[in-house]
């Protein structure tokens, strides 16, 4: 049995994303087994012990923590994994990298951009390897997008088109703030759909189109006012429930961008095309192993939308999986960004997207927004 270095994680925030990162560390040991460095679940936070507790056996952490603080003290802890709410990204990040962790912090990077400018100063004041949670562009047909365009196929771009949709807030009786709810809450998430979804929409957008460096964008909140759980009385609703927002990329094409809560029937609907000079592609969240592709060097009587299904061990990350023909999921693009975060320590590098590569994502935010609330064309690199 060759020996493995370990990576001693402590993980902060029992939620959905503490569940999916626990799964990726647990399988990458399994799937990616050349690693020169493994995950040792070594302890996790939660402000209830209970809940600490019933998730460190649930998931195998040796050590339970109420206080992220005393999580960021200890000796055997390497890597701190950030899945709090959005409010606490950056108090938590600050500390950890002056404490000299390496950071795997969820996205976005943070509620704004003066947060993030922080973090990113932070973590490159202690030259600590990083990542943010951006998980989609590890899922293999987007990965396999990535490399269709940077060989050229598509020529020069035109059109960048995304969509994340979903339709759980309509419900004007649904309250905001508070545990599970924090989303509604601008002060603790930020922003509405622009920070949850779009943000997604606008890491993929940058990695695969270059970088935005114009926006004109709208939002609206449709439901005023709802009871906050925390205060038990009916509060102002300050995030946005939809944001769309036109933009230019610095390559020369456009962009159109659409989130919303409010799309009845669409739970997470997650799309984007891409129209180039001689081909076209594009993706959808709930068929995640294919990608369509047209190309218009096909012979005309066999020209038309050619549906990929990326499971062949020649295509992105499924090597480590099954056989062809056999399809992934979700939670895989966890596993493929800790297994590349893992291989990134080998050379002592950070895993894209870095805080500095974050950051780039929530400069579109933040003009996005300027955009928003004074109805006038925002350029990003001044937001
Ligand atoms: N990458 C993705 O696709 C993706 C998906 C969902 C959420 N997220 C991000 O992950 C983060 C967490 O979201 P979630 O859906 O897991 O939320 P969640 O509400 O399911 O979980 C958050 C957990 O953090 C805990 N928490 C809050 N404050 C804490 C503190 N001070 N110390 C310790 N624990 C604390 C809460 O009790 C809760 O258990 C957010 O930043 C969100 O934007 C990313």
């Amino acid at each position: 049995m060759t020996t493995k270095k370990a990576l001693r994680i402590g993980l902060i925030g029992c939620g959905f994303m503490g569940r999916t990162h626990s799964n990726g560390y647990l399988r990458v040991k399994n799937f990616f087994p050349e690693l020169a460095y493994q995950p040792v679940l070594k302890a996790v936070c939660s402000r209830t012990e209970s809940k600490a507790r019933a998730f460190a056996e649930q998931w195998g952490y040796e050590s339970v923590e109420t206080d992220w603080k005393a999580l960021i003290a200890r000796d055997d802890i390497d890597a701190v994994d950030i899945c709090t709410p959005n409010d606490k990204h950056a108090e938590i990040a600050i500390a950890a990298a002056a404490a000299g962790k390496m950071i795997l912090c969820e996205k976005p990077l943070a509620r704004t951009l003066r947060e993030s400018a922080d973090m990113v100063a932070a973590i490159e004041k202690a030259k600590v390897p990083n990542t943010v949670w951006y998980n989609y562009r590890r899922l293999p047909a987007v990965t396999l997008a990535k490399q269709i365009i940077d060989s050229g196929k598509l020529g020069r771009i035109f059109h960048y088109r995304a969509n994340f949709l979903q339709d759980w807030t309509i419900n004007a009786n649904l309250p905001q703030g508070g545990e599970g709810l924090w989303r509604m809450d601008a002060d603790v998430a930020g922003s509405g759909v622009l920070g949850d979804l779009l943000s997604h929409c606008i890491d993929t957008a940058l990695w695969l189109n270059g970088s935005i460096t114009t926006v004109s964008a709208v939002t609206e909140t449709f439901v005023k006012e709802r009871m906050h759980q925390l205060t038990g009385k009916v509060e102002k609703v300050n995030i946005d429930d939809a944001c769309s927002f036109m933009c230019r990329f610095s390559n020369g094409s456009l962009g159109l961008f659409e989130s919303t809560r409010y799309a009845r029937g669409h739970k997470a609907l997650y799309t984007f095309e891409i129209n180039g000079e001689h081909a076209s592609i594009r993706w959808d969240l709930h068929d995640l192993n294919r990608l369509e592709f047209f190309d218009n060097a096909d012979a005309s009587t066999l020209k038309g939308w050619r549906s990929i299904h990326v499971t062949d061990g020649d295509q992105p990350y499924m090597n480590k999986w099954w056989v062809p023909g056999l399809g992934i999921g979700y939670e895989h693009s966890f596993v493929h960004q800790v297994a590349d975060f893992l291989k990134s320590l080998e050379d002592g590098s950070s895993c894209p997207p870095t805080f500095r590569e974050a950051f780039e994502t929530q400069k579109v935010c933040q003009a996005v927004q300027d955009s928003a609330a004074t109805g006038t064309w925002k350029d990003t690199h001044a937001a």
